[in-house]
C-alpha cells in the first residue's frame, strides 16, 4: 500500500514539472489605476500580515505539496530550509500517508526539524478521523491544519475516493478535535462562495480558494492514467481572482455582521509578487504558491529558491509603495481594472 501512495507522491512532483503553464491565468485581468503622488517612503512600508490570528512577517507562503517517500522528504526539507531562511510560512502536504504507515512520517518530521521556529501548516483530507488529524497537527509541530478538499481530483483518480458524503461534518469534527485553528482548502479548482459559507456553518474560519490558473490536478492525474478519458476536465472550476471577486462580495474584510467574516487566503496560478499584490488587493490575507517554487527548486536548488522568496519580499514592499499603501489592509482601498474573461464571470454572477 504505501510503496504505492509512494510512487504517486513521486507522480505529482514529476508531471506537475512536465505540466506547468499551460492555462489562461486570471491575474492577466486585473490592472490597478496608476497614481503619481503616493506620498509615501519605501522603507516605512510594513508587509506584514496576520493569519488565523499569528502575526506573519511576509503575506505569501509556501503552500501545501508533497512528503510521504524518499524523494519528497528530501524536497520537504529543502523547502523548509528555504521558508525558515527567508521567513516565510509553509504548509505540509497531505499527511494521511504518514499516519496510515509510519515509516513515510520522516518526510514529513523534516519540515519541522529545518524550520524550527516558522509557522507550520500540517495538511490532511477530509476523510480522516478527528483523532488522526489530531496526530497530523502533532507529526509536525504544527501552528495550523490545512483540511484539503479536492472532489475533482479524486473523481479521475482511480483509486481516489468517490464517495463524498459526510464531508462537512467530518470538518466539524476535526475542528472540534484540534487544538490549532483549522483553514480549509481548495487544490486548485476553486472554492465558491456557496462553499465556503458551507464550511463557516461547520465551524471554520479561515479558507484558502486555492482556485484555477496553476497546477491542474484534473491534467496531472490525466496524464498519470495516460489515456484520453476526462480529457475536457482540464482547465475544471474557478480561477483565484473569480473566487477572490466572489468572495469579496459576500464575505467583506470587515462585515457589518461578524457572523459573517471569513479570513481569506488566496492560492492557485501566482507566479510573481505582483499576482501576490493583486490578490491582497482583492482581500486575501496572504497568498500561497505551490507550483512556482516547486519548479524553481527543482530547476534551479535551494539558493535559487531562497534568493526569489527574499526578492518577492522586497518586491512586493516596491508594489505596495507604487501603488501608494503603507500596510496591507490599506491595499483594499485601491482601484483595480477588471477586464477579459475575469470580467464576463463578474457580469453572469451580478457582480459590480
Ligand atoms: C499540490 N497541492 C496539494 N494540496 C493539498 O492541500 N495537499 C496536497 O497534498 C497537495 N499536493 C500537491 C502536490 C504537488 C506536486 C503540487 C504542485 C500541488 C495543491 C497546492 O497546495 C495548490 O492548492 C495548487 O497547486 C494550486 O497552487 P499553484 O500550484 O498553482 O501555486
Amino acid at each position: 500500500m504505501s510503496g504505492r501512495d509512494s510512487a504517486r507522491k513521486d507522480d505529482h512532483v514529476r508531471i506537475s514539472e512536465e505540466l506547468r503553464n499551460v492555462q489562461h491565468n486570471g491575474f492577466d485581468d486585473i490592472r490597478f489605476m496608476h497614481q503619481s503622488f503616493n506620498e509615501l517612503s519605501r522603507e516605512s512600508v510594513d508587509i506584514s500580515t496576520s493569519v488565523t490570528g499569528s502575526p506573519w512577517q511576509v503575506p505569501f507562503y509556501i503552500n501545501a505539496m508533497t512528503g510521504g517517500s524518499e524523494m519528497t522528504g528530501r524536497i520537504n526539507a529543502d523547502l523548509a530550509k528555504a521558508a525558515a531562511t527567508a521567513g516565510v510560512a509553509m504548509a505540509s502536504g497531505s499527511v494521511s500517508v504518514a499516519l496510515k504507515d509510519p515509516s513515510l512520517a520522516p518526510s514529513f518530521e523534516v519540515i519541522r526539524e529545518n524550520a524550527p521556529e516558522a509557522f507550520i501548516f500540517a495538511n490532511v483530507g477530509p476523510t480522516v478521523t478527528a483523532e488522526n488529524a489530531r496526530r497530523a497537527v502533532q507529526l509536525l509541530d504544527a501552528n495550523a491544519l490545512q483540511v484539503h478538499v479536492n472532489p475533482a481530483q479524486e473523481l479521475v483518480m482511480p483509486e481516489g475516493d468517490h464517495d463524498f458524503r459526510g464531508w462537512l461534518d467530518r470538518i466539524e469534527e476535526i475542528v472540534a478535535e484540534v487544538p490549532v485553528p483549522v483553514v480549509v482548502k481548495e487544490v486548485g479548482f476553486g472554492l465558491s462562495s456557496k462553499s465556503i459559507a458551507q464550511v463557516r456553518a461547520h465551524g471554520v474560519h479561515t479558507v484558502d480558494v486555492s482556485g484555477r490558473g496553476g497546477t491542474d490536478f484534473a491534467a496531472i492525474e490525466k496524464r498519470r492514467r495516460g489515456d484520453r478519458a476526462y480529457s475536457y476536465l482540464a482547465g475544471w472550476g474557478q480561477s483565484t481572482v473569480e473566487c477572490l471577486l466572489e468572495t469579496l462580495g459576500d464575505f467583506p474584510v470587515q462585515p457589518a455582521n461578524p457572523r459573517h467574516h471569513v479570513e481569506i487566503l488566496a492560492s492557485g496560478g501566482v507566479r510573481s509578487p505582483f499576482d501576490v499584490v493583486r490578490a491582497l488587493a482583492m482581500g486575501a490575507r496572504a497568498v500561497g504558491v505551490s507550483g512556482h517554487f516547486l519548479h524553481l527548486l527543482i530547476e534551479e536548488g535551494i539558493e535559487a529558491l531562497i534568493s526569489e522568496l527574499t526578492s518577492w519580499t522586497e518586491e512586493v514592499r516596491t508594489l505596495m509603495t507604487l501603488l501608494g499603501t503603507p500596510n496591507v489592509p490599506a491595499l483594499l482601498q485601491t482601484d483595480l481594472l477588471v477586464s477579459g474573461k475575469t470580467a464576463e464571470f463578474a457580469n453572469l454572477r451580478g457582480i459590480d
